[in-house]
């Protein structure tokens, strides 16, 4: 294993208590550099032949849009649950198709996180719009915070206190990030990088690098994390490593989150960036292989369901409709349905009657007024790892 050392510490005094923070050394990783020896250029390769099965099925899917908007609920719920938000996909697509008040923070927090991923996707394919910047990522992690477990948080800025990782106080921490008067520095070289196009090293490589360092860095209060994968999605659009937003790591990262975080922490202990590049690019390949599989399993679905709704000559117009709206609503009342399908409620309602009858949509309320329908088989494949299961074991 290659050992390099980090960076400097500096003596700071946090609540009356000495500890040492680290001021990280600048990207690239140097003496000795980054080098992509064999098993780390296999990795690569892996990982560039997966991202292209993953462009190609992009390709050959219709309805595309279906799926990138799938993707990402899916990531907002998996980015935000990494750190303990208990909020379900379930939960996020009930709340969008009920149009209500946000029932709870968590799925407020959810929320959000899907309107600060679009925010900075809409600015960084604008012409017009910010460039990926800090000031992109600020004013992203202003829409993240937005309201949500107090505005102590400082929303859009880079924090002006000491803070800390793991532990219940900075003495005892599993970290200490720089202070914050060094984060002015370590914040432009951090953007300097982002921006330079270093061709020392392959875009995908340098998109794990930054993702590290920005965690490294942890220049807000909170959203660290979610800002640092919210990066990773950003920076794979931006520098085009696919034509289409298909690829979301937070899965990946959730289920090995106790590896993701030593791999974090390794990085700053040993300076081991080669063990952390190997771990995000089988990242890389295992979610494109699996994006590629649901995609088409998703797809599938829809297919099979469709012959059926169509076959059946009693199907009306408007069931039809409705059927091809239920990928992106795959929750639906009669009063949604009569909004989405522009129909009268005895319309949407015997629209809702023949689907349950073909066995597309199931009831869930189990109640005889204000019932829910869903589009169980989808929801059921598109949900899968987004369970609230392994995690509250914590680890720091
Ligand atoms: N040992 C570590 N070293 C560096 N970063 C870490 C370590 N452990 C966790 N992290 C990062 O810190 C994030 C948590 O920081 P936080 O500001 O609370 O973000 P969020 O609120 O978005 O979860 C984790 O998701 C992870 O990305
Ligand atoms: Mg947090």
């Amino acid at each position: 294993m290659t050992k390099r050392v980090m960076s400097r510490y500096e003596r700071t005094t946090v609540g009356g208590e000495e500890v040492a923070a680290f001021l990280p050394f600048p990207l690239p990783p140097a003496d000795p550099e980054l080098a992509l020896a064999p098993a780390l250029a296999e990795r690569l390769g892996a990982a560039e032949q997966a991202l292209t099965r993953l462009e190609l099925a992009g390709e050959m899917v219709p309805s595309l849009d279906w799926f990138i908007y799938a993707f990402v609920r899916k990531e907002a719920v998996l980015s935000s649950q990494i750190e303990g938000t208990q909020a379900t996909l379930v939960d996020l697509l009930t709340f969008e198709a009920e149009e209500s008040a946000p029932p709870n923070a968590d799925v407020e927090e959810v929320c959000n996180y899907l309107d600060a991923l679009t925010y900075a996707r809409d600015q960084i394919s604008d012409p017009k719009g910010l460039p990926l910047s800090m000031r992109l990522l600020n004013e992203t992690h202003q829409r993240l915070m937005r309201e949500v477990r107090g505005a102590e948080k400082l929303p859009g800025e880079v924090r002006r206190s000491q803070n800390w990782i793991g532990g219940t106080r900075p003495g005892n921490a599993v970290y200490v990030p720089p202070p914050p008067h060094a984060l002015a520095e370590a914040l432009s070289a951090f953007e300097k990088y982002m921006d330079a196009g270093d061709n020392s090293l392959p875009p995908l490589v340098r998109a794990g690098l930054l993702h590290v360092q920005f965690e490294t860095i942890h220049p807000y209060l909170d959203g660290n994390g979610r800002i640092g994968r919210l990066l990773v999605t950003l920076l794979l659009e931006h520098w085009k490593l696919l034509a289409k937003p298909l690829l979301y790591l937070s899965l990946f990262f959730k289920r090995h989150r106790d590896d993701y975080y030593r791999r974090l922490s390794a990085v700053r202990v040993d300076g081991n960036w080669e063990a952390w590049t190997d771990f995000f690019l089988d990242g890389v390949a295992t979610i494109a292989d699996e994006a590629v599989v649901s995609a088409r399993e998703l797809f599938a679905i829809v297919a099979a369901d469709r012959a059926r709704v169509i076959q059946n000559d009693t199907t009306s117009v408007a069931a039809i409709r409705l059927f091809e709206l239920l990928p992106r609503h795959p929750l639906v009342s009669v009063a949604s349905a009569m909004k989405l399908t522009g129909t009268s409620k005895p319309t949407a309602a015997r629209a809702i009657d023949a689907l349950a009858a073909a066995g597309v949509l199931v009831e869930t309320t189990g109640k005889k007024r204000d019932r829910w329908y869903s589009y169980r088989e989808y929801l059921e494949r598109l949900r899968v790892g987004t369970d609230l299961d392994v995690q509250r074991r914590s680890t720091r």
